[in-house]
């Protein structure tokens, strides 16, 4: 099979879990995408800190300009942040490499720019696991439901808060709810973006732009968090019958897309309400194809890691090889068919 010589930029909760994934699954990608993927080079920043085992110590560098050095066939980024992730962005599509980014400060900020870059040296950059974690609302967007005409993308974008708000509808503390989601490590280095909506409204500038084709530095967006006070949102929310969600909307009108992260009680039945813990939901409106609801996990190492690891083998670019027929196995016992 052929190599596919991967950078990886970035080994925390993300990266690192990318690491694992591609060690665990190496002959299954091998067997299903005809390539067999080594890394060459990780950038962390600190050369301390506990790696996962699979990886070779020997790979790690604290030194940009050594990573930079290195010829990938794809640099993977995970460290967040514009520095030195712009940088790091700009040198691999300018050099005609595929770039594949968990960053939505970066595609946020810099998106469209790097799309052009990416477009130049005709290469490619993929951002699936920038957005929503495990779900994959950016190909939908940007292969299929982004082409025909969106009237409305509304959602829940942030796992953390979302996390929070759920424990404390279940009677935890707010200090406590905190501490648990950056211990799960689905809250930012800095939380204080989750709490405020900026996470969500990174999220919301992306999908905003690969529905309705504006700049995500561009879009005008109304942005509250649930700080200071979020106790008082799940209480109030309780009075009402309701449950508190930080809903991310964008809305084609006639003046133009309203944009706006806030929190909001929705009905507990309906699809927001029913989003529970770091899941994350996108309600997707078409203008032909009636509503499209996508939701699952929104956070944490693996999802967001498998959305990585979904980008990095997408360019392999074929349909699987069938494999040989199996016998049915055990009949599933959860469902009875009558
Ligand atoms: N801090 C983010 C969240 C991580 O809680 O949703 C996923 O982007």
């Amino acid at each position: 099979p052929r190599t596919l010589r991967v950078a990886l930029a970035g080994c925390g909760t993300v990266g690192g879990e990318l690491v694992r994934l591609l060690h665990q699954g190496a002959g299954e990608i091998r067997a299903r995408h005809g390539v067999r993927v080594r890394l060459v080079r990780v950038l962390v920043a600190h050369a301390g800190r506990p790696r996962p085992s699979e990886l070779d110590p020997a790979l790690l560098t604290t030194d940009l300009d050594a990573f930079l050095a290195e010829d990938a066939d794809v640099v993977v980024e995970a460290i967040g942040g514009l520095d030195p992730a712009l940088r790091i962005a700009r040198t691999t599509l300018g050099r005609g490499r595929r770039l594949v980014t968990a960053n939505k400060a970066l595609i946020a900020a810099h998106g469209p720019e790097l799309a052009e870059l990416a477009r130049r040296h005709r290469t490619r950059i993929d951002f699936e696991s920038a957005v929503a974690g495990g779900i994959p609302v950016i190909r939908a967007l940007r292969d299929s439901l982004g082409l025909t005409g969106i009237a409305r993308i509304r959602g829940v974008l942030n796992g953390t808060t979302n996390f929070i708000l759920t424990r404390l509808d279940e009677g935890w503390r707010y200090a406590d709810a905190l501490a648990d989601a950056q211990a799960r490590g689905f809250a930012e280095a800095n939380p204080a973006r989750d709490l405020s909506g900026e996470d969500a409204a990174d999220k919301l500038r992306i999908l905003g732009w690969l529905a309705f084709g504006i700049r995500p530095d561009a879009l005008v967006l109304r942005r509250r968090g649930i700080d200071p006070d979020p106790e008082r949102l799940a209480a109030d929310a309780r009075l009402l019958g309701g449950a508190p969600r930080l809903v991310a909307e964008a809305v084609q009108t006639e003046a133009g897309v309203v944009a706006a992260v806030e929190p909001v009680i929705v009905p507990s039945a309906g699809a927001l309400g029913r989003t529970r813990g770091e899941e994350n939901v996108v309600v997707i409106e078409s203008r032909a194809n009636g509503g499209v609801a996508l939701s699952g996990p929104g956070a944490g190492g693996s999802p967001t890691a498998s959305s990585l690891l979904a980008d990095l083998v997408r360019g392999a670019g074929r349909l699987p090889r069938p494999a040989p027929v199996a016998p049915l196995s055990v009949a599933d016992t959860r469902e009875h068919r009558w």
